[in-house]
This record gives structure tokens, C-alpha cells and sequence, in this order.
């Protein structure tokens, strides 16, 4: 089964190069079903449900999501319907620790998991909550998105559960890394990068990210607009022999 995970998609601008060009992605990588991390798509921060409605009519089968997952509150009203995993270690019962998805006649669990180096949320240990969930999973395959900062601690846990999982994909700094690897089955990568406008900070408005460092006077960050785009996540094939490949794409759109 082949598998393209798209990293955090950021700005619904995004979404419109995704209907254009999702379809020949497909074709191109042979690709069986599309997971992403949607935690920036609307303005950047949280997802809407009007973009929840868009990424699931291209055919997404799965979405992980982040810090931002409760950025807009709507989302508490529709996630328990939604092909969504939130963060399983949060401290909530609103929406789902793991979503089954189902393809043929396989099964896959979809993991979401916050990492808490150098992230401001309360949030239980991914460790003690991966091993409590691995306990309550009954699935073909495991995919987790582990979403935080630090390459060291996605780095820890991609060895502690090695060989229990079939892959741990990090998200949250927007940069993807040259570091894809599998190592006892299970394939990693430290981050998939983002899908968003390319000349940006990490999908914000360049202009405006700098006058916060320079001064610490600030708006709220923008969405960049740009005209070209990158789509950047892997290309997970999940058999017997698990393999991962990166996927790069630059796309020059018009202006919008
Ligand atoms: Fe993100
Ligand atoms: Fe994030």
C-alpha cells in the first residue's frame, strides 16, 4: 500500500494548488491514499470546518493535526465525526487518541502524538501514552505523526518503538529533513516539511516575522502570499518490507 503523507499544510491558498495537482501526484507516485497533518490550514492556525469539508472532497483519507489543533474552537463541534486524530496525549476526551482508517481489507491506525520539549502545553508523556495506545490498537499497520521540536526527542522515540510500529513521521517545524531512514520495519523521518507558500517563515509572512524578532512589536502572523508553493512529505510503501521515499514538489502558481 502506498502511502503519501503530506507534511503540515499551511493556508487554504494551499488547498486550491492541492485540487489542481493532487490528482497527477497521484497518478505519477502510484499512490493509494493521502494522509496530511492539517493543523495550519485555516489562516495558519486550526482548520475550519469549510477546509476540513475541502481536504476530505480531494480524497484524504486521514488527517493528524498539532498545537494548533483547537486554534478554532468550531472544530470541538465536528471533530468526533471527522476522519481527525488529535493528539493522543492531551488531556481531553474531545475527539479521537487514534483513528482507524480502512483500505482493501486492511486496517490502519493513525497515531497523533505531541512532543514536550520546547512546547508550552500541558501534556501527558508521549512515551507512557504510546505504550498505553499500542496496548488498545488492533490494526495492520500503525502510522504515527509525532509533532514537535526537538529532532532529539522524535529521535528517542522512534527507538523506543521501532519494530512496534510501522512509522513515525515528524511534523510541527515546517523544515523537512534529509534523515529518512527504516530501521527495524519501521520507517522515520524527524520532519516532513510543509505544504505551503515557499517564500515564507515556515508559512507566515516573511515581512512580518522579522519586525517580531527585530522589535517584539507584532500582529498576528499572515500566511504568506507567494506565488510558488511546496509540497513536501514522504511516500510511505507498507507491505512486508516497509520502505520510505522522500517527495519534494515545487509549484509556481498565479497570484492570487
Ligand atoms: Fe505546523
Ligand atoms: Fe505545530
Amino acid at each position: 500500500m502506498r502511502i503519501l503523507y503530506l507534511g503540515d499544510i499551511v493556508g487554504e491558498k494551499t488547498i486550491s494548488i492541492l485540487e489542481k495537482h493532487l490528482e497527477e501526484i497521484k497518478k505519477e507516485h502510484h499512490i493509494h491514499m493521502v494522509l496530511c497533518n492539517a493543523e495550519n490550514v485555516t489562516k495558519g492556525r486550526g482548520l475550519s470546518y469549510p477546509h476540513y469539508k475541502a481536504l476530505k472532497s480531494l480524497g484524504i483519507a486521514g488527517m493528524s493535526m498539532g498545537n494548533h489543533t483547537f486554534s478554532k474552537s468550531e472544530i470541538k463541534e465536528y471533530i468526533e465525526e471527522a476522519t481527525i486524530a488529535r493528539p493522543a496525549n492531551l488531556g481531553t476526551d474531545i475527539g479521537k487518541s487514534f483513528l482507524y482508517i480502512k483500505y482493501n481489507q486492511e486496517t490502519i491506525a493513525l497515531v497523533n502524538m505531541m512532543g514536550r520539549v520546547y512546547v508550552n502545553s500541558p501534556l501527558d508523556c508521549p512515551f507512557k501514552t504510546m505504550e498505553r495506545l499500542l496496548s488498545e490498537i488492533q490494526a495492520d499497520k500503525i502510522i504515527v505523526d509525532f509533532h514537535g521540536e526537538a529532532t532529539s526527542e522524535k529521535k528517542a522515540f522512534f527507538y523506543e518503538f521501532a519494530g512496534r510500529v510501522d512509522a513515525i513521521l515528524g511534523t510541527h517545524t515546517h523544515v523537512k529533513t534529509d534523515d529518512s531512514e527504516v530501521y527495524q520495519n519501521t520507517c522515520y523521518i524527524s520532519d516532513l516539511g510543509m505544504c505551503g507558500p515557499k517564500h515564507s517563515v515556515l508559512g507566515s509572512d516573511v515581512d512580518g516575522i522579522i519586525e517580531r524578532f527585530k522589535t517584539g512589536v507584532y500582529e498576528p502572523a499572515k500566511v504568506a502570499s507567494d506565488s510558488e508553493f511546496i509540497l513536501s512529505g514522504v511516500i510511505l510503501d507498507l507491505g512486508k518490507m516497509n520502505t520510505i521515499e522522500d517527495f519534494k514538489k515545487t509549484i509556481k502558481a498565479p497570484l492570487f
